[in-house]
């Protein structure tokens, strides 16, 4: 029977069984007694299994001695216990199959050595051959999982909200432009502009940078729901911490307020740690030894606690006092940056912690106003190595309050119509949060760069694969 590399290794296979892995050579190495001891990987785990392979087998000599570290195989044998250290089970070879060599082994880019994150980024196609790819790409894979789950298990639905989108849900300006209009030669109205009116939408279309609006509306009927998918920011910024194309997850619940958000968050951080600890303990173990040494110990600690929670305020008068240095200057009202983030999560929590209630002038319109006037009911949670991986707040639910905003800023009210309805038709008191996922992943792993949380990266300037 055909078994993953994982169930080879799980040890629920009794010894003696007769079994087929298929996979990718990691090493091979052959041995004075006429026997070659082949490493094969199919990124069911996180371990190889080593298969043993004698040189009585037909085409040992003409296949076997030439596998080198990627190629591809077949191998049939049988299961028994290890002779050498490390695995409990090898697998006697009785037959390989050679599905691929590796054309030029000398230039093949995934050798079985340490290779630069730099570098594995020129090979994004191969990279997920590497152990740490490997590692990145099934903790990415029990985080989507664990966000469903914990979600479905509190009462949220998953709402799928559109990807091509006419109003900007963040207010900044930041999108990419979707049109089918010839560069060449753009219609323009009387005045000299470009008459979008001509384009596949017959209005100006964008790729969407948060699904917020469009669950909100669904929020207030549905009462607990999420969408979560990816989202596409045309920010300038060539950081390790941002992305052209990301994914968020933004749950929305109704008859809530800011605490109401920050316990949701907390509940979902928690989860999320629960299940990677749970689910990839080898992984993990992985990062802690190679990567990050705290990787897995910061997670325990993290849900063993409550959640630290600090008023904006506060976050400024700990900034002033800490005595560090900032390039950006702090006083109340300045926006935090990715260095005062960091000493707030790093050196005065240790772990994530959410600060509250931001000045309203920094913050996206659909904010709720707080009572003093001059601070909305907004919150990010900011973690170690990374700053910012959660934004939200309560959503300003009177009309009056949020036609006020959103003149402040600028914004059409005829393009927002549909929002303004739902403030307009039975609105309800509401909060909710994005949650940046590679942000959570680069934490979760202990990784430096953004781009290495996500399979194909796209930011300023590259695009490639
Ligand atoms: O703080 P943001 O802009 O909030 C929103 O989009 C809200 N609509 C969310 C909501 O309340 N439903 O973005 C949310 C998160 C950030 O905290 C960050 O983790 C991530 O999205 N993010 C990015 N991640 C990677 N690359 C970028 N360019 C990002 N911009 C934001
Ligand atoms: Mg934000």
């Amino acid at each position: 029977t055909v078994v993953s590399v994982k169930q080879a290794l799980s040890g629920k296979l009794e010894a003696g069984s007769k079994v087929t892995v298929r996979g990718w050579v990691r090493t091979r190495r052959d041995s004075k007694a006429g026997l070659s001891f082949v490493n094969v990987n199919d990124g069911s785990c996180f371990d190889p299994i080593q298969a043993v392979v004698p040189a009585t087998l037909p085409n040992y000599e003409s296949e076997v001695k030439h596998l080198t570290a990627g190629a591809g195989v077949i191998v049939s044998g049988t299961l028994a216990p290890s002779q050498g250290k490390g695995q409990a089970f090898e697998l006697q070879a009785e037959q390989v199959q050679v599905t691929g060599f590796v054309d030029d082994p000398e230039t093949y880019p995934i050798q079985p050595k340490q290779h630069s994150m730099e570098f594995l980024r020129e090979v994004a196609h191969l990279r997920p051959r590497t152990n740490l790819f490997g590692a990145v790409t099934r903790v990415r894979h029990t985080m989507m999982t664990a966000i469903h789950r914990h979600l479905t298990e509190q009462g949220f639905f998953w709402i799928n909200t559109p990807i091509i989108t006419t109003s900007d849900a963040e207010g900044a300006g930041d999108m990419f432009r979707l049109s089918t209009l010839d560069l060449a030669n753009l219609p323009r109205t009387p005045d000299g502009r470009i008459d979008f009116r001509k384009d596949f939408f017959g209005r100006e279309a964008f790729l969407t940078v948060s699904g917020q609006l469009n669950v909100e509306a669904y929020c207030l009927a549905m009462s607990k729901v999420y969408t979560f998918g990816p989202t596409f920011r045309a920010e300038n910024s060539n950081t390790p911490r941002h992305l052209a194309e990301f994914w968020m997850v933004e749950p929305e619940i109704a008859f809530a307020d800011l605490g109401a958000d920050a316990d949701c968050a907390e509940a979902f951080l928690k989860a999320i740690f629960r299940a990677v600890l749970e689910e990839r303990p080898d992984d993990m173990a992985f990062f802690a030894d190679r990567v990050l040494p705290e990787a897995v110990t910061r997670l325990e600690a993290f849900i063993a606690q409550p959640f630290e929670r600090i008023d904006y305020g506060e976050a400024i008068e700990i900034l002033k006092k800490s005595g560090q240095k900032f390039e950006y200057p702090v006083a109340w009202g300045v926006d935090l940056q990715t260095e005062h983030e960091r000493y707030l999560a790093e050196k005065h929590v240790g772990r994530p912690v959410v600060v509250m209630n931001y000045p309203e002038a920094i913050k996206a319109f659909y904010m709720r106003l707080n009572d003093d006037g001059r601070t909305v009911a907004a919150m990010d949670v900011l973690a170690p190595g990374i700053g910012e991986i959660i934004g939200g707040s309560q959503r300003e639910e009177r009309l009056d309050h949020l036609d006020a905003r959103m003149a402040k800023f600028g914004l059409d009210a005829r393009t927002y119509g549909w929002y303004r309805d739902l403030r307009r038709y039975g609105t309800v008191p509401h909060a909710g949060f994005g949650l940046g996922f590679e942000r959570l992943l680069v934490y979760v792993c202990g990784l430096s760069n953004i781009r290495d949380a996500i399979p194909y990266p796209r930011a300023a300037g590259s695009a490639d694969f």
